[in-house]
């Protein structure tokens, strides 16, 4: 096992980094000691290893918030806000170091990382005041002498399943919910980005939740057996997962066996429509914050630029006026605008897309190859524009996941209605124009379930987020966010006399 420098994060509190899962209140090893290496994406120095912990570790953090599930289920909702509350404040005290936390693990840009964790955060001050708000019904009666109504309750044990592309904010957005809805939790991070899920677990129990409320077990070579063991546990009753549309698929099966709750965040291929009334810059400053944000490993990111034939090469030329202007780097460097991408197989999946379109006619405008090509194991790819891209080519059908905008272009909206459909994914959708009846009418026809019309960032704790088709189920966010966590049930009072 490595020996722990805490000196290679640089964190004002180093006692925010956690090298064990926790279990139950306490930190612990894999029962055979077995550990994984995390690793600078940038810099591609071992951060720390983290325990690789299996079935065993997971059925006792599951047992463990069983254990936790009556008395915090019982506890008042106000009791649930307050710490909700404290959570979101000791993440607002320490985020410097939670958005560096981000950088290091995930390679994202600082100034990304800042916005993550606000984000992340966002979401717990969000559930905080929804943990009051968990109001049920009261449905008339059509038989005479009877009263109908519907309280909710939590369901109960969660598994909370997250990626590695925002390390913080998809635990917060499930766990939030989770919490203020009264049941407990075992989160499994990504492999790539543990310590952000640990050092929120952290903050947890400086926050007072107690013992086996909220769990973390952090695994690699068993990532399928610890997934498999969370969606086929009865003591399970809800499984919420955000990461490819595969491996949902592969949950989703697992979770069938016991019919447990389950919401899924898959990937998106998210279409951006560019009509010839729009108004060309705010669409190029859009596309930037939309495509490239976190380098492009968003699942709402833009993936399809669809560009009207007449406004085709003024938005081209001012879209890589802009992206000229990154700078790629080390995230935690000063002035660094783009980091690299996740980890080498990434970068193989941008640069398979490149060749791809390329070889079925599209044109390079700026990039199209590794930052470094020389380097086989860096992952730090050159943001990258393509033009004339056939609507065949693999950008135009897959999810890239990386800094790759890919332009086509379309003469009606009919037509581009069709391309932007045609996929079997519909997470988000994004145009622009001025035309309030088109904006109206393409917003109800894309197949997602996000559009953001002359904007390219959607997203916030107090918005709906999820998709249709094979882009999810369920909503995570939003007024009715909470209700994913909760059961409803119906208590009819006969015996009135009235
Ligand atoms: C995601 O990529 O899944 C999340 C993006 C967001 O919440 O903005």
């Amino acid at each position: 096992m490595a020996t722990f420098d805490a000196s290679v994060f640089g964190l004002k509190d180093s006692s925010l980094i956690k090298t064990q899962g926790l279990i139950d209140g306490k930190w612990v090893d894999a029962k055979d000691r077995s550990t994984f290496q995390v690793t600078n994406p940038a810099t591609l120095e071992e951060l720390a290893t983290v325990p690789d912990m299996g079935v065993e570790e997971t059925k006792e953090a599951i047992d463990a918030a069983a254990r936790a599930f009556p008395s915090w289920s019982a506890t008042t909702p106000k009791h649930k806000q307050e710490l909700l509350h404290k959570l979101h404040n000791l993440m607002v005290e320490h985020h410097d170091d939670l958005s560096r936390l981000i950088t290091i693990e995930n390679g994202k840009a600082l100034s990304d990382a800042i916005g993550e964790n606000r984000y992340s955060a966002s979401f717990l001050d969000w559930y905080a005041a929804e943990a009051l708000r968990t109001y049920g019904d009261h449905i008339p009666s059509v038989v005479p002498g009877l009263r109908n109504v519907v309280i909710k309750q939590p369901v109960g044990v969660v598994a909370i399943l997250t990626p590695w592309n925002f390390p913080s904010a998809m635990i917060t957005r499930k766990l939030g919910a989770a919490l203020a809805a009264g049941c407990t939790a075992v989160i499994k991070p990504a492999p790539e980005t543990p310590f952000s899920a640990l050092a929120l677990a952290e903050l947890c129990n400086r926050a007072g939740f107690p013992p086996g409320v909220v769990n973390i077990v952090t695994t690699q070579k068993n990532v399928v057996s610890v997934g498999k063991e969370m969606c086929e546990s009865k003591t399970v009753k809800k499984v919420t997962f955000t990461g490819s549309t595969n491996v949902a698929k592969l949950l989703y099966s697992m979770a069938a066996s016991t019919l447990k709750k389950i919401s899924i965040e898959a990937g998106g291929n998210a279409p951006f429509i560019v009509f010839d009334d729009a108004n060309i810059d705010e669409a190029v400053t859009a596309a930037i914050a939309c495509k490239f944000r976190g380098g492009g490993q968003t699942c709402v990111c833009a993936n399809r630029l669809y560009v009207h034939a007449s406004v085709y090469d003024e938005f081209a030329s001012k879209l890589a006026a802009q992206v000229s202007a990154f700078k790629v780097g080390n995230g935690v460097a000063d002035g660094v605008t783009h980091g690299p991408l996740i980890h080498r197989r990434a970068l193989e999946k941008v640069h398979s897309h490149v060749e791809d379109a390329v070889s079925r006619g599209a044109s390079v405008v700026i990039g199209g190859k590794p930052l470094t090509p020389d380097d086989p194991s860096s992952s730090f790819y050159h943001p990258t524009i393509l033009t004339d891209v056939p609507t065949d080519a693999l950008v135009n059908t897959e999810e890239t996941f990386g800094p790759l905008a890919s332009l086509t272009k379309f003469e009606t909206e009919e037509e581009v209605l069709h391309l932007a459909n045609n996929v079997d994914v519909g997470l988000a959708g994004y145009l622009f124009s001025r035309d309030v009846g088109r904006v109206w009418r393409v917003a109800e026809k894309l197949e997602v379930g996000m559009v953001g019309t002359n904007v390219g960032m959607i997203t916030q704790a107090a918005i709906p987020f999820g998709g249709i088709k094979e882009s999810g189920i369920g909503r995570e966010g939003g007024p009715r966010g909470i209700d994913e966590y909760m059961n409803e049930k119906l208590i009819v009072f006969g015996g009135i006399g009235a």
